[in-house]
Formats: C-alpha cells, structure tokens, sequence
C-alpha cells in the first residue's frame, strides 16, 4: 500500500516537472539567467556599470567606454522585458528569426562563443521570458504583459 502510494506521487512529481520544464517554471533569474548573465554580459553590465538613469543620461559616453546600463538585479533586468524599454532585452538578442530585416539583435553576438553555444543560451532566455515577443511597451496588451513568465 505505502509503496504504491509513493510510486503515484513520484508519478506526479515528475509530470509535473515536465510541465515547469516546458512552460518557463523550471527556469528562473536566481538560478539560471543571473549566472548566465555573470558570464556573457556582466562585462558591460554588471555592478561597474551606470544605473539605468545615469546611463540614459550619458548614453554617448557609456557607449564610448562598451557600458551598458547596469543589470545585476531582477528588478533591473524586468524593464527591459516588460518595464518601460519592453521588449528590448528580446530585440538585442534575437536570433534574426523574429526580426523584420532579418538580422539577429546587437547583442546576440554575446551569447556565447559558437552558434551552438548562442543557441542553447538564446533558448534559457526564451525559456525564462515565456513570451518572446519583439514588441514595445506602447503595443503590449494587459493580457500579453500577463504571458511573461519571468520566474524571479
Ligand atoms: C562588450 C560589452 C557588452 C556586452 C558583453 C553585452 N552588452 Fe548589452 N549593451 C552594451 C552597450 C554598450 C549597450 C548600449 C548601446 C546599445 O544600445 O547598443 C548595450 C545595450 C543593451 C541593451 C539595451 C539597453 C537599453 O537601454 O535599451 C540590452 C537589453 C542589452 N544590452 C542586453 C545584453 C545582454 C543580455 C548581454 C549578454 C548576453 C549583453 N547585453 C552583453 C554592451 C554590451
């Protein structure tokens, strides 16, 4: 009886970890994009780099130096997601598959040294956002703004 019992749970856990697994659940900013992010990005977007107000600012400047606006924080990096710069972390990495020329986003380069390596980072990204969507915040719907996932 009790084993049974165990083996309809075990059951359930692991559906239920493939269902986070293909819905953005198993993906999180902590665990995943954060580490990911210390990697490829914090270069020019870590701890050194301007808070978004002062890099906006100086935008000349910070661009002369390789800065980007700092994104060490979940909080930070939701504006550009689905903040008032929406959809700009999706435009600058996007492969070229969802752009209208073609051409993937200026920092998709940044994601890793191969195309595979690009690829398989690029796919974390999409996993996480659960919405990749190249729209800005002015063309968002409420119910769209709801489809982003973006497990804290
Ligand atoms: C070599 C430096 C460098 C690296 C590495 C880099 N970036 Fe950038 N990034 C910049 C600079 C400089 C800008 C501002 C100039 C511009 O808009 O292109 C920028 C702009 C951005 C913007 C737009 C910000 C805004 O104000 O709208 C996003 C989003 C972004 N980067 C995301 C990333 C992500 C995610 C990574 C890692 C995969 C990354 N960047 C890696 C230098 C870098």
């Amino acid at each position: 009886m009790k084993r049974s019992v165990m083996a309809v749970s075990a059951l359930f856990l692991g559906a239920s970890m493939v269902y986070a697994g293909s819905h953005g659940g198993g993906v999180t900013f902590e665990n995943n994009i954060r580490p990911l992010m210390e990697n490829q990005c914090f270069a020019c977007h870590g701890e050194h780099a301007p808070l978004l107000e002062e890099y906006d600012a100086n935008k000349e400047e910070f661009e002369a130096l390789l800065q980007g606006p700092r994104m060490t924080s979940y909080e930070m990096v939701m504006e550009f997601v689905k903040g008032d710069d929406a959809g700009a972390l999706m435009r600058r990495l996007d492969d070229g598959a969802n752009t209208q020329d073609g051409a993937p986003g200026n920092m998709f380069t940044y994601l890793g040294e191969t195309d595979e390596e690009r690829q398989e980072n690029l796919a974390v990204f999409k996993e996480w956002v659960g919405y990749w969507t190249l729209k800005r915040s002015h063309e968002l719907s409420a119910e769209e703004l709801e489809k982003f996932t973006v497990h804290k």
